[in-house]
């Protein structure tokens, strides 16, 4: 009888451990061993959207004369066609870069798949290019790095059967070490290479020395975006269509004041929305503006109080910020309050960095905030039609992905909002 009591408490009780998620510490930064490969090999592919159906593949090579040729076709290793691109390089400190790749190819055909191989040697590599029309899935995830959590993150993501992966900023965690940005391209490569990622740049990015090295030198010379394709000046912000949607990446370390070539840029590109064509609005940017948590309250207040009154009037669905190792959500909100003409800021730097969570909230919880955890994870937006999108965050629950918050979210598009708004953004967009 007694043994049996005792079972039973026993059992009680796991099933009540079982039942309480517990967050996990921080996991160590993957080791990755000395894998030498010939110089012309080429390494750290990834690809991003370059304009209308055309896409840019970058890679590296250790050897310097090995030529920046892509060959590609829709079966495999039958090559129809060939493009040839640019090469750069880059020195920081006592470190010397391989040579960085960058090559368009295209036109593409939307929704299929491609073969290619880069600088004509090494492995083959395959993408799929997004479709044209809805639906559409997007991954997302910022503040990645390359630990034992990232790994998990990228397993997750993987998983989901994504058309292109959106991450609001902090890739590599290399922090002015050089080799780390390789090791990052190393590790992302097996998704980035088959699938856009579109990027834009956290503090972590940075990497400026005073007086020796410029900011962001690694990352606009290893992940250069489609700024060009979008009338912008520089490489931190810029935008991209796919399939009906309009993303707008901007940039939380260049000024962004009202008479900044960014804010100028913002404006120039809002003009050019046609939300017949592309009913979403999304916007990605690091440092967010609506955060409840400890960890870098407030650091995002200046950039807000610039740039949201413009976002605002083009009636922006959704801004993904990350930069806060936790996931928060919010209702529609604007000036603070919620506002149903207003975005869903969703922080989502939660992609498993070396640096671990951010557990410390506000509290109460402000009114526009609705769901708010530290854990690492991932997010998913299935785009399914002109006015409904299903949005999921997956907390990386014991190297599972759990789905932990779900959401439908409908667009401005048939709202009403943005005939209201139409006069106050052309007012705006009209200012010198
Ligand atoms: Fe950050």
């Amino acid at each position: 009888m007694e043994t049996k009591l005792v079972l039973v408490i026993v059992v009680v009780l796991a099933v009540g451990a079982a039942a309480e998620y517990v967050r996990p510490p921080p996991r160590k930064t993957i080791h990755f061993p000395w894998d030498p490969k010939p110089t012309s090999y080429p390494q750290q592919v990834h690809i991003s959207l370059a304009g209308d159906k055309h896409m840019r593949i970058t890679w590296v090579t250790s050897d310097k004369h090995s030529p920046s040729v892509v060959e590609y076709g829709t079966s495999s290793k039958n090559y129809t066609s060939r493009a040839e691109g640019e090469s750069t390089s880059y020195s920081y400190l006592l470190y010397t870069s391989g040579k960085i790749h960058h090559t368009v190819i295209g036109p593409l055909e939307d929704n299929k798949l491609y073969f290619y191989r880069c600088g004509r040697e090494g492995p083959e590599f395959q993408l799929k290019t997004p479709p044209s029309q809805f639906p559409v899935m997007l991954a997302v995830a910022g503040d990645l790095g390359q630990t034992g959590w990232t790994k998990s993150t990228l397993d997750h993501i993987d998983q989901c059967k994504y058309d292109l992966h959106l991450l609001p900023g902090d890739l590599a965690y290399a922090d002015y070490i050089q080799h780390r940005w390789d090791t990052f391209g190393e590790l992302v490569q097996p998704l980035a290479s088959s699938r856009p990622w579109m990027v834009t740049q956290g503090n972590h990015e940075k990497e400026n020395i005073p007086f020796f090295e410029d900011r962001f030198v690694s990352y606009n010379s290893r992940w250069k975006m489609p700024y060009e394709e979008s009338k912008s000046s520089s490489n931190l912000y810029y935008s991209f269509d796919v399939a009906g949607i309009h993303a707008i990446m901007l940039g939380s370390y260049t000024d962004y004041d009202e008479s900044s070539d960014q804010y100028n840029w913002l404006k120039a590109d809002l003009s050019k929305v046609d939300r017949e064509k592309t009913p979403w609005l999304l916007v990605l940017f690091h440092v967010p503006w609506y955060n409840s948590n400890y960890a870098h309250q407030g650091e995002g207040d200046d950039m807000m109080a610039a740039m949201e009154p413009l976002l605002h009037a083009a009636g922006v669905d959704v801004v993904f910020a990350g930069h806060v190792h936790a996931y928060e959500r919010s209702v529609r909100v604007f000036n603070g309050k919620p506002d149903p003409c207003g975005a869903v800021h969703i922080t989502i730097g939660d992609g498993g960095n070396k640096e671990g969570l951010a557990h410390k909230y506000l509290d109460p919880h402000p009114e526009w905030s609705v769901f708010r955890e530290a854990s690492f994870g991932h997010g998913e937006l299935k785009i399914v039609n002109s006015t409904h999108a299903l949005w999921s965050w997956h907390r990386n629950d014991d190297d599972e992905p759990v789905r932990s918050d779900q959401i439908w979210i409908t667009s401005l598009f048939g709202s009403g909002c943005l005939a209201e708004k139409g006069h106050e953004l052309r007012e705006m967009l009209m200012q010198p």
